[in-house]
């Protein structure tokens, strides 16, 4: 009530002084108007009245001046009129005036003496009455008369004005009248605004907050909405996040430590790497941003977070670490929402560590990216029959843009000491020798997210002396597993000249020594404690929901996630799906399956047929089986957030991952993750790294499509309780072998390498 007064009664003060003025102004126009009115009527019947005055005068008829003067002076407000001569003596009065006009008024000895019509206002209090009825405000008007050219008297007329002072006086209580009903309604509506818009949703939000303090369930629909609270509402939904985060994080820690469980959290990993770290920053590089700026239609700018397995992985390391991640600005409004320093603070919602953008002309992107990495690297290392094409001008852009990537970074290092830096993929591989060379005392790691093929495969490249030197500029080099380790290791061997130690699984070049491990990459394994079997019984409503807006009618679904991409095994899938519609007609028209493909490196003519190659294959089996309702493959060729996904991957039956060959794949271990209900089947190539940790999945040879619709079958005929022991399985090994521990694990084996100060003494004097 005291907060509605503060804002309230100022508000009345101001409108009550602002009505009152705005009626004493009203007052006084009203009195000018009324009294020029006047003036001006008695100057009207004065000269109208002069000449016939002046008649009787001049013929000394003042009988005939006093009938006139009694004729005349009973007009409305006239209260008479005067005749006087030269010397101010009367010569005819209306009797009513008698006796306060027997002395003649100032005004008409003024009209006499300068010859000119004269008028005046006189307040009761100045009227020469004898009795006080006979006091009120007068107003005076005298006219001077003439005779052959000389002033021979004058003719005055008495208005009594006390009705202006009755119509002032009545303006004057109807503008208060007004001033107090304005002032009244004004306050009454600001009143119910300033509970309608600040106090009421004030309360609401405050009420909400309790039931977040207070553990409650509530949902963010519950807080106000509207224009004016929308930034209390976004700051408050995230306070809530926060702090829904923070008790889950110290819930799990108590449970942790109850089981004495050794499951590494989001929390974990920042105390320890804070602790490794000695609060030294770290620094990420990769070619893939976490965050696309991108037009969106007019001058809108929309965040997009791109499909890919190094952003899935490494966001909630940076997240729990903070630290600079260093990335290619690709998003065509990438430059609007930078800082002069090319940097921002990522995520939007909720900023906690900073992104730095390096900028690529088309060229450059068209060389390094499309070309060297994407056309020649990426089939290199995948065994998918795509033949590699290594261009000199591609390579020549590689380099270029290895060393920009390299003089960022550096720079961003600048004032730290002993930074530590975390190098990403295949298309950075020189960067870890450049930095190493400028920057002795960094620790570096780098991370190879795709297979590392055998020396006779990677031979193939005319660089891979430069490629492989490059890489052993780190301290320490990680792969997805073993197998990759070993093929790296057996390429150094062929290609270099330097001390391959199998018993160590290290390198030593000149005297540097590089360690090679296998660090199996994964996602966070997001915990809800607190879902309960009601949250599950969704699953089906989920599943209707999507059908509905895929305009199709089906009671099971089977989904697949990937970049469209020629590895990943997309069109062996479909012909699969075929396979099993014939073998098995009667899931025609009930089982649909969900192809989500987001359109990937498209500007590569081979990515672009076969984005046209998937699309047509879908539509030749969909020819073939479907339906008016229904379809055998909704083909969804757009980017989708990891919340569209998730719905897809809580809905389906099973999961398809048929990766002729990948390092890891995380769409996999994503699947599995979002399996709170603990059902669902997980279908995957042996091809792909997750693999060999998910021994449970129905694994499968993407080549053998009879193999594939098989597989198909059984996950959908999969009784419950086994789909439930093996995604426990699974569920437990993702949980263990989360993405905070990779990071972990990483971080650990690199602070733990010694460097030794002759060779950063002797790094630091190379020429
Ligand atoms: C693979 C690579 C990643 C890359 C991703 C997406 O997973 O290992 O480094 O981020 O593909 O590819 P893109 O070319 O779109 O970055």
């Amino acid at each position: 009530m005291r907060t509605t007064l503060k804002i309230v009664l100022p508000l009345i003060v101001s409108v009550a002084i602002v009505s009152l003025l705005f009626a004493a102004y009203q007052v006084r126009s009203e009195k000018r108007i009324l009294r020029n009115d006047l003036s001006r009527r008695a100057e009207i019947l004065a000269e109208s009245l002069q000449d016939s005055v002046e008649r009787l005068l001049d013929r000394g008829q003042e009988k005939g001046l006093q009938r006139l003067v009694e004729r005349y002076g009973q007009r409305e407000h006239l209260k008479g009129i005067v005749v006087y001569d030269a010397s101010g003596m009367v010569l005819a009065i209306t009797p009513g005036l008698r006796p306060s006009f027997l002395l003649r008024p100032s005004a008409a000895s003024r009209a006499t003496k300068e010859d000119r019509g004269t008028g005046e206002f006189q307040s009761a209090e100045l009227t020469l009455a004898l009795r006080e009825s006979d006091r009120v405000p007068l107003h005076v008007y005298a006219l001077p008369l003439h005779r052959g050219g000389e002033v021979v008297g004058s003719l005055v007329l008495v208005h009594d004005t006390s009705y202006i002072d009755t119509q002032v006086g009545h303006t004057l209580r109807d503008s208060l009248l007004n001033a107090g009903v304005q002032t009244l309604l004004i306050t009454g509506l600001a009143l119910i605004l300033v509970r309608w818009t600040f106090t009421g949703p004030l309360t609401r939000t405050a009420n909400w907050l309790r039931t977040v303090r207070t553990g409650q369930p509530n949902s963010p629909s519950a807080l106000p909405q509207g224009e004016i609270m929308e930034q209390l509402h976004h700051e408050v939904t995230h306070l809530a996040k926060d702090l829904h985060t923070a008790r889950a994080a110290a819930e799990e820690e108590a449970r942790l430590r109850d089981s004495h469980a050794s499951l590494w959290t989001a929390e974990r990993l920042r105390i320890s790497v804070r602790n490794k770290l000695q609060e030294k920053p770290l620094f990420v590089v990769s070619n893939r941003e976490p965050y696309m700026h991108v037009f969106n239609g007019g001058k809108s700018i929309k965040t997009i977070v791109p499909a890919s397995g190094v952003v899935t992985a490494l966001e909630p390391v940076l997240l729990a670490c903070n630290g600079t991640w260093i990335a290619n600005g690709s998003g065509n409004a990438d430059r609007e929402v930078v800082d002069a320093h090319d940097r921002l603070r990522v995520p939007p919602d909720h900023p906690s560590y900073t992104l730095r953008r390096v900028w690529l002309t088309d060229e450059e992107d068209k060389g390094y990216y499309e070309g060297f990495s994407n056309e020649g690297l990426w089939p290199l290392c995948h065994i998918a029959h795509t033949r590699p094409i290594f261009r000199p001008e591609d390579w020549l852009q590689y380099q270029k843009i290895n060393q920009r990537f390299t003089d960022v970074v550096l720079q961003e290092m600048e004032d730290a000491e002993s930074p530590i830096l975390l190098a990403q993929d295949y298309h950075l591989a020189l960067l870890p020798r450049m930095v190493k060379e400028a920057r002795p005392d960094a620790r570096i790691a780098t991370f190879w997210h795709i297979p590392w093929p055998n020396p006779e495969v990677f031979g193939i490249c005319p660089w891979q002396r430069e490629l492989i030197d490059g890489l052993l500029g780190a301290d320490l080099i990680g792969f997805h597993i073993q197998s990759h380790c070993n093929n790296f290791l057996e390429t150094v061997d062929r290609a270099l000249e330097a001390l391959t130690e199998w018993d160590r699984f290290a390198v030593n070049r000149q005297g540097h020594v590089t360690r090679v491990r296998p660090y199996p990459i994964s996602v966070a394994f997001a915990e809800n404690p607190r879902a309960t079997a009601g949250d599950f019984a969704n699953a089906g409503a989920l599943r209707a929901a999507l059908c509905e807006e895929m305009g199709i009618e089906a009671s099971l679904l089977g989904v697949g996630v990937d970049r469209v991409d020629y590895t990943k095994g997309i069109l062996e899938r479909f012909r699969a799906l075929e396979r099993f519609f014939e073998l098995y007609p009667n899931y025609q028209q009930r089982f649909s399956f969900v192809q989500i493909g987001a359109p990937s490196r498209t500007d590569i003519e081979r990515y672009k047929n076969f984005l046209e190659e998937v699309s047509t294959e879908a539509e030749r089996i969909n020819t073939r089986f479907q339906t008016p309702r229904w379809k055998p493959i909704v083909f969804r060729k757009k980017h989708h957030s990891h919340e569209e996904i998730s719905c897809f991957y809580r809905a389906a039956s099973f999961c398809m991952v048929t990766s002729l060959h990948d390092g890891m794949n995380l769409v996999a271990k994503e699947f599995v993750a979002s399996r709170e209900d603990e059902r669902g089947v997980l279908i995957l190539s042996t091809f792909a790294g997750a693999a060999h940790e998910l021994s449970d999945a129905l694994l499968v040879n993407p080549y053998d499509v009879s193999q594939l619709a098989r597989a198909i079958h059984r996950a959908l005929e999969m009784p419950e309780h086994e789909q439930t022991t093996r995604m426990q399985r699974m569920r437990h090994t993702v949980r263990e072998h989360n993405v905070y521990r990779w990071a972990a694990h990483l971080l650990s084996d690199l602070t733990e390498i010694r460097i030794e100060l002759p060779e950063r003494a002797e790094a630091q004097h190379a020429p």
